[in-house]
């Protein structure tokens, strides 16, 4: 039985569900006519995305009574440039938008990042609802209001904070997503329950493959359980003063990976994959037990995910290099996520040459 499954998002009068139902995507118009009181929609969407699902989505718009315009943008991270944003002001501007219209994001977490700073900005703000079609965007990026393009100097340096009103997935949409990037998408589904749900670890370690190999119910439970650890943490948290924080498990050394191959190389749930074991191992110093190392290491082997880091002294050159433009350091220090044990995070704050063991002496 293919039963929706909702998830609140509880931050006071920005408070909203996450959805999730196989089928739902041509169900999104009705949907939209009850959430959001505005008439007219905005639809933003990539190439390949658009190509798959936009008559879909336009038709479904059309049929409870909105009318909508798309915005086609490059597929990926090409995306979110300060450029492509430009470009959606000229349009918004162009066909009228005004204080009634809101925007749509249809595609993966590159387009909801660039739409989501487009909504956040123009006009001081519009409505907006995304709707992702990627795992990591259903299991991740689409929830938290956290959007950003990139700048020459570094990933997501222009962003904002802008909740939407109401997450949408689809997760049928993932039956034309490359294997590759099903991969990568599993890597945050593994972060969640690692920082935060042992049952849902434990569960992950029966049933993992049955995720990336769309097996209806085991797609609706890892996305129900994610999106959950997220709404948790982002309704207690929801600026990263704090606990927030603790989402960026495996992702300090993984952008640094990112950074360093050119972004495009290794796909965002690659590098963390690394980075997650990278961390996990460096937890052993705060009292995580060599089998738990073990069983994270061995769940990200078995989803196809690579563990085993370039570990050249050039390599460590490129990572420090990336580090060291790393913007989430304060006063000099990163703020390591660490495990005490699986489902039990901490932050912990170290120097570069802490965090680099040494490696690599500048
Ligand atoms: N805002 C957040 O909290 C947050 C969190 C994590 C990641 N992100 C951002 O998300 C981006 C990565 O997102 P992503 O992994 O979704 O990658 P992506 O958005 O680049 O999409 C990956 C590729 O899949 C294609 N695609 C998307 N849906 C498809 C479908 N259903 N069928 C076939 N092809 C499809 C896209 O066109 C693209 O080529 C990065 O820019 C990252 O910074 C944001
Ligand atoms: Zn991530």
């Amino acid at each position: 039985v293919d039963a929706a499954r909702c998830v609140p998002v509880a931050l006071g009068d920005r408070s909203y569900t996450v959805h999730i139902e196989p089928g739902c995507l041509r169900e999104l118009g009705s949907v939209l006519a009850r959430v959001v009181d505005a008439e007219r929609a905005v639809v933003v969407t990539s190439e390949r995305v658009g190509a798959l699902y936009g008559a879909v989505v336009t038709e479904s718009l059309a049929r409870a009574g909105l009318g909508s315009s798309t915005i086609v943008v490059p597929d990926g991270d090409r995306a979110k440039s300060l450029a492509q944003l430009s470009d959606i002001f000229d349009r918004l501007v162009a066909c009228g938008a005004d204080r009634d219209t809101f925007l749509v994001a249809v595609g993966g977490g590159a387009v909801g990042d660039l739409a989501g700073l487009a909504a956040a900005t123009y006009l001081r703000g519009v409505p907006w609802v995304q709707v992702p079609t990627t795992l990591l965007a259903q299991a991740d990026a689409s929830v938290g209001g956290k959007t950003a393009v990139n700048h020459p100097a570094g990933k997501n340096l222009i962003g904002a904070f802008h909740q939407p009103r109401l997450v949408w997935i689809d997760p049928r949409v993932l039956r034309t997503l490359p294997a590759r990037e099903l991969r990568s998408g599993m890597a945050e589904v593994v972060k969640s329950a690692v920082i935060w749900d042992p049952q849902m670890f434990a569960w992950l370690e029966v049933h993992a493959e049955r995720v990336p190999a769309l097996d209806t119910d085991a797609v609706a439970h890892a996305l129900e359980r994610a999106v959950a650890v997220k709404a948790e943490i982002v309704g207690r948290d929801e600026r990263e003063g704090g606990i927030r924080a603790l989402l960026n498990f495996g992702h300090t050394l993984g952008h640094a990976i990112e950074a360093a191959s050119g972004f495009g190389e290794v796909l965002h749930g690659e590098a963390i994959s690394l980075g997650m074991v990278f961390a996990a191992r460096r937890s052993r110093r705060i009292g995580l037990p060599a089998r738990d190392v073990d069983r994270i290491v061995s769940l990200l082997e078995r989803l196809g995910l690579p563990v085993v880091l370039a570990d050249t002294p050039a390599q460590w050159c490129a990572y420090r290099r990336a580090l060291a433009h790393d913007k989430k350091r304060r006063d000099g220090l990163f703020w390591m996520v660490l495990l005490r044990e699986i489902g039990r995070a901490e932050l912990s704050p170290c120097t570069l040459d802490e965090m680099l063991e040494g490696r690599t002496a500048a």
